[in-house]
């Protein structure tokens, strides 16, 4: 148990509530996110180690996770957190909308996990863990582009657990429904989340995934990761 646990996006809601709970757990949390400000004064305050990693910014996501091996060694876990939401009619979206998107929500994923797991798979241990959403179970309206960037990050945890799995690194999805985080207020979008779950209950999830070593807990259920092999 323990170990240096990396998590995206955790200057708000669900990744700071899981910095928090990997302390009392007994993990080192490395508190990532894109606002230096924000990270500085949560990273000093916590007392855990803190950098501005802008998952939208392929040369800022290389850098610092360089720096961070460099500064901290080997990496156990990395938590794909960061993300943001999109709210509309598809025909009103920007260019730019639909890039920002795309861009922290799936490429983000992708180049963060791509700059962490090598070594994971030269050690053969580790855990990555996307937070993916409800978003990519199913199909509503006015949320395609933040749908779409979500049903990519399922394909490619799908993809990842099955291949990384006989390797010894688990790369496993949380699939949340509503958390009453500030999401939404963020995308300037009203949202009634008196029954949505809170951040502290999405972080304690993860940390049960987090903590169940020889399991993959993929979109329905746990697997052994020697079932895998
Ligand atoms: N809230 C929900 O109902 C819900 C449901 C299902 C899934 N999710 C997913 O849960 C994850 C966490 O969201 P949340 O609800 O906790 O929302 P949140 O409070 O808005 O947190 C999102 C975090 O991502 C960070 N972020 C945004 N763009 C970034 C970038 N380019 N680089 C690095 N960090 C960046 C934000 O930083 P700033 O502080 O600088 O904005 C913030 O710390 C997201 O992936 C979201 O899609 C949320």
């Amino acid at each position: 148990m323990g170990g240096i646990i990396v998590v995206t996006g955790a200057t708000s809601g669900l990744g700071l509530a899981l910095v928090r709970q990997l302390i009392v757990a007994g993990y080192q949390p490395v508190l990532t996110g894109r606002n230096i400000e924000k990270v500085g004064s949560l990273a000093a305050e916590l007392g855990v180690a803190g950098y501005q990693m802008d998952v939208a910014d392929a040369a800022s996501i290389q850098q610092v996770s360089a720096q961070i091996v460099d500064d901290l060694g080997a990496v156990d876990g990395l938590i794909n957190n960061a993300g943001i939401w999109l709210e509309g009619d598809f025909e009103t979206y920007s260019t730019a909308q639909i890039l920002q998107v795309m861009d922290i929500n799936t490429t983000g994923t992708i180049l963060t996990t791509h700059a962490f797991l090598p070594d994971m798979l030269s050690r053969g241990s580790g855990t990555v863990i996307n937070t993916v959403s409800t978003g990519a179970l199913y199909c509503r309206k006015l949320i395609s582009v933040y749908s779409a960037s979500k049903w990519a990050i399922r394909g490619f945890t799908g993809c990842m657990e099955v291949e990384c799995a006989p390797k010894g690194v688990r790369v496993m999805g949380f699939y949340p429904g509503k958390i009453d985080s500030s999401m939404y207020e963020t995308a300037g979008i009203e949202r009634d989340l008196e029954i949505a779950m809170t951040p502290e209950q999405g972080a304690e999830m993860v940390v049960t995934m987090l903590q169940s070593e020889g399991m993959v807990w993929s979109q329905v259920s746990g697997r052994a990761i020697s079932d895998y092999q």
